[in-house]
């Protein structure tokens, strides 16, 4: 009988796969306030849907290598257009990232507790994560990270704000992990929720191993769309372009992302919405004994309410049943109680903050 792992590389046979199960089930479920994916709750405007629309119209035609709006993003950060790469969705970057550095037996530092998907993208070209813990208090644990650092170390993942924690990666820390001269990945996905805190894409010119990730997915609310976009040296950048298969951003999300640039005011309107709902849950969830929300910079907020005697898992299922979809948390530094909320509507931030009250408070 043919049998697969005769051909299939083998690293592939313990890669595990981003599970999308809590989103087919939101679909399947829409009553329920779908609340566990760091998603805007704010569709686009009319004025991206028109553009995407009239895009669609010439959707018979491949696009080309996108210089214009790669021109115009350069501009943002002082680079030319040779310097930007854009794409449908920065997890394309992490996945070219993995192809661009990891050999088999690589190994990349990835701090814990952060977005999943880089080391699920490491492990798929046979790359070894090496987990580096966050201190007890959700802070980047620099020293661990270069204590970590060996002859096999081939990448760096610094997520800034990191997802789910919330929290920046000081300068002076983040200039002596970029310092190194490894290639550092820092993902910026949730920096425009704050348009006055400076990219460090300004740092690439003094550290050309730093590449920097940015997403139209967060605070730009387009996550369905598809568009983000990487800026890099030219030193890097030239190895990104052949990693990267052709046409990865369609017609349809390049003319979606340059009429949501046109039109400033919806980014204001959508960070401003969210910033308000993060102090609301951090405000009141605060307020419960027991439960320790973190301040966080994106549209997400990660809570610990070890201290009430309820799991991660008890949680989410009271709060599933109750109509609410939010996200488990992974034990960490042994405590058992840690899950993750993104902001939705008024009303369903207002509802679940209620559920989440009686049921932590019991
Ligand atoms: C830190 C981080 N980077 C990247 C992404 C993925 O973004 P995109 O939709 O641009 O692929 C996410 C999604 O949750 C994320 O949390």
């Amino acid at each position: 009988m043919w049998n697969p792992k005769d051909y299939v590389v083998p690293w592939l046979e313990t890669a595990k796969t981003y599970s999308l199960g809590d989103v087919d089930d939101a679909m399947a479920h829409p009553e329920k306030a779908r609340m566990m994916i760091n998603e805007c709750p704010i569709p686009p405007s009319d004025k991206v849907v028109e553009a995407i629309a009239k895009a669609a119209r010439g959707g018979n035609r491949y696009p080309g290598t996108n210089t214009a709006i790669r021109t115009r993003i350069g501009n943002r950060y002082g680079v030319g257009p040779d310097q930007v790469l854009v794409v449908g969705g920065s997890s394309e970057i992490i996945d070219a990232a993995m192809r661009v550095f990891l050999r088999p037996g690589d190994e990349v530092i990835i701090p814990r507790p952060t977005f999943s998907l880089y080391e699920i993208r490491a492990t798929v070209v046979g790359g070894k994560p090496v987990i580096v813990d966050m201190t007890p208090r959700m802070e980047y644990d620099t020293a661990a990270m270069l204590k970590a650092i060996t002859d096999k170390t081939k990448l760096i993942i610094v997520c800034n704000p990191n997802n789910p924690t919330g929290n920046f990666i000081p300068d002076d820390e983040l200039r002596r992990i970029v310092s190194k001269g490894i290639p550092i990945f820092l993902d910026e996905a949730y920096l425009e929720f704050y348009p006055d805190k400076p990219s460090k894409a300004s740092w690439i010119k003094e550290f050309p191993n730093m590449f920097v990730t940015h997403t139209f997915s967060k605070a730009f609310g387009l996550a369905g769309i598809r568009f983000g976009y990487m800026i890099a040296s030219r030193e890097l950048t030239q190895y990104f372009e052949k990693a990267q298969v052709p046409w990865s951003a369609s017609v349809m999300s390049l003319a979606a992302a340059e009429a949501i640039l046109d039109y400033e005011e919806e980014l204001r309107n959508k960070s401003a919405f969210n910033n308000r709902s993060v102090d609301f849950f951090c405000k009141v969830l605060g307020e419960i004994p027991g439960v320790k929300p973190f301040h966080s910079h994106g549209n997400y907020i990660l809570v610990d309410a070890s201290d009430t005697g309820k799991t991660s898992k008890e949680i989410v299922d009271k709060m599933y049943e109750k109509g609410f979809i939010i996200k488990t948390m992974p034990l960490l530094h042994g405590r058992k109680g840690f899950f993750r909320i993104t902001p939705g509507t008024e009303e369903e931030n207002r509802n679940l903050a209620k559920a989440l009250k009686e049921f932590l408070s019991t």
